[in-house]
Order: structure tokens, then sequence, then C-alpha cells
């Protein structure tokens, strides 16, 4: 973690495109444990090495020889861990760099803001391997993006590159290559100058709300605003506003 709270996670295996392996998805787990149990951690960044990818998906070559045990054990931890990334109370960025498909796309369309460079590629091509999606693919991409958009990735096998990904509102950023670095550093800043509480709250009801009734989700909307404006937070914000000078928020 830095001074300011950022935690970086880098999927390192630039050889393999960064596959993700079975050790690598279990490592991944142990550090959102720790992250979601840390409340001195502000955000979370998640990006590949090697600048080709951000992740080429999950390690075909463990797929290999019909091994339906060890397949459905790796597809139920990956569900657990992408859920559990999904569900992180810190804000969480996807830099997205080259090849992000199979499950590296489902990783990002787990965190919260997408930094796309123009290199970027996102894709769900399993059907290529006679297999589905296993990592919520076909779901938060089709309630990110609407059914046909998300049907052209996943039955076509098309890609959509970062230029796309930001016309379809998926990603929030979209840059150069040469510029990828500030684009996510300046997203960054941006999250960092919030107040921590009041951004785990608005994730929480965006989570929470996906699977209410409008009228139910409306009421918690209400509950956690009322709860909020009784934080030191909630007071700071609007003195520092009325007293034109920047906040200092204390997660309190
Ligand atoms: N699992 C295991 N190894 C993978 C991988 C994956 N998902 N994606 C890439 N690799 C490996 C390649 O086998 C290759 O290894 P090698 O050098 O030992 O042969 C290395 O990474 C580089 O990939 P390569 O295919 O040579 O690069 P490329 O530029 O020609 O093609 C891709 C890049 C991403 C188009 C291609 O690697 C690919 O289609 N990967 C699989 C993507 C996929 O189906 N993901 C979903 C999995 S469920």
């Amino acid at each position: 973690m830095s001074a300011d709270g950022v935690v970086r996670l880098y999927f390192n295996r630039p050889e393999k495109l960064n596959a993700l392996s079975t050790p690598m998805v279990e490592q991944l787990e142990s550090h959102l444990d720790d992250i979601a149990a840390n409340a001195d951690i502000r955000l979370v960044v998640l990006s590949g090495t090697g600048g080709r990818a951000f992740i080429a998906g999950a390690d075909i070559a463990e797929y290999q020889g019909n091994r339906h045990a060890q397949f459905i054990a790796y597809q139920l931890q990956s569900r657990r861990v992408f859920d559990k990334l999904e569900a992180l109370p810190q804000p969480t960025i996807a830099a997205v760099q080259g090849y992000a498909l199979g499950g590296g796309f489902e990783l990002a369309l787990c965190c919260d803001i997408l930094v796309c460079a123009r290199s970027a590629r996102l894709g769900l091509p399993e059907a290529k391997l006679g297999l589905s999606p296993g990592g919520g693919g076909t779901q938060r991409l089709l309630r990110a993006v609407g059914r046909h958009a998300a049907a052209d990735v996943m039955l076509a096998g098309r890609y959509l590159y970062g230029e796309r990904a930001y016309q379809l509102g998926l990603a929030s950023v979209f840059c150069e290559d040469a510029d990828f670095d500030s684009a996510v550093q300046g997203h960054v800043q941006a999250l960092l100058s919030m107040a921590p509480l009041a951004q785990t709250q608005i994730k929480r009801l965006m989570r929470l709300g996906q699977d209410c009734s409008l009228p139910g989700a409306l009421s918690l909307e209400q509950e956690v605003l009322f709860r909020l404006y009784g934080t030191e937070d909630g007071q700071e914000g609007i003195d520092a506003f009325l007293q034109k000078r920047a906040p200092r928020f204390q997660g309190r």
C-alpha cells in the first residue's frame, strides 16, 4: 500500500499474456481478503505487466485433459474471487492495456472504473473453445452494455477495442498508450479526493439497488444519505465548500 492508501495489484506472467493460473487466483483471493479487512486502504488498481495484456483469460493449459473435478473447482473458486472483487468496499480501477479476454475481461467487469488504452482488446472468446464464459461474463457484460453489444462480443467473438469500450460507456477513460500511466494516475487522484465513507456507501447502494425494486432501492438510498449527513466527513465536506477550502476527510 502506498502512503495515500492505494494498493496496486499486478498480474505478472507476461510470457503467457498474464493468463490466470490457479495459484494466481489463489493469491488474488488472499489479497482481496486482506484489502477488504483494511480500512486504511482507499482504493485498488489492477493492472497487467508486460504491456501486451491485462489478462488473456484463464490458463487454457489447465483445462486440458477433461479433468472435470479440477475444472469445476477452478470455476467455483473464480466465481468466489470475482464476487469478492466486486464486493470490495473500496473503489477499484481496472487499468487495461492490450488483451483482457475471458476471465481477464470478467475481472475488469467486477471493477468500478475501467481505464482503457487504445491497445485494449476486451473479449469473451470462450465459444471459440467450445465453452461459455464462467466468471460472470454473460451477466455482467449484458448488464453493462445491453443485449446486442454483449451478444456480438460473445457469439461472434468480437473484441471491444479501447475506443469502442469508451463509446459504449464501459470504459470511463480512453487514452493513447503513451498517456496510459498518467490517465490512470489522474483517476486515482480523482477517487482519492472524495470522501471514503460516501464512496463505500455509494458502491453498496449501486450493488444492492440492482437486485431491489425501485421503491426499495430509493428508500435505502435515503437511509444512507441520512446517516452520511451525521458523519464528521459529511459536516467537513459542507464546511469546506462554504469556507472555500479543500476538505480533509477522516473516514468518520
Ligand atoms: N492460457 C494459456 N496460455 C495463454 C493464454 C491463455 N488464456 N493466452 C495466451 N497464452 C500463451 C500462449 O499460449 C503463448 O504461449 P507460448 O509462447 O508458450 O506458446 C503466449 O501466451 C503468447 O500468446 P500467443 O498466442 O503466442 O500471442 P498472439 O499475439 O499470437 O495471440 C491472443 C494473442 C490473446 C489472441 C492469443 O494468445 C489467444 O487467443 N489466447 C487465448 C485467449 C482466450 O481464449 N481466453 C479465454 C480463456 S477461457
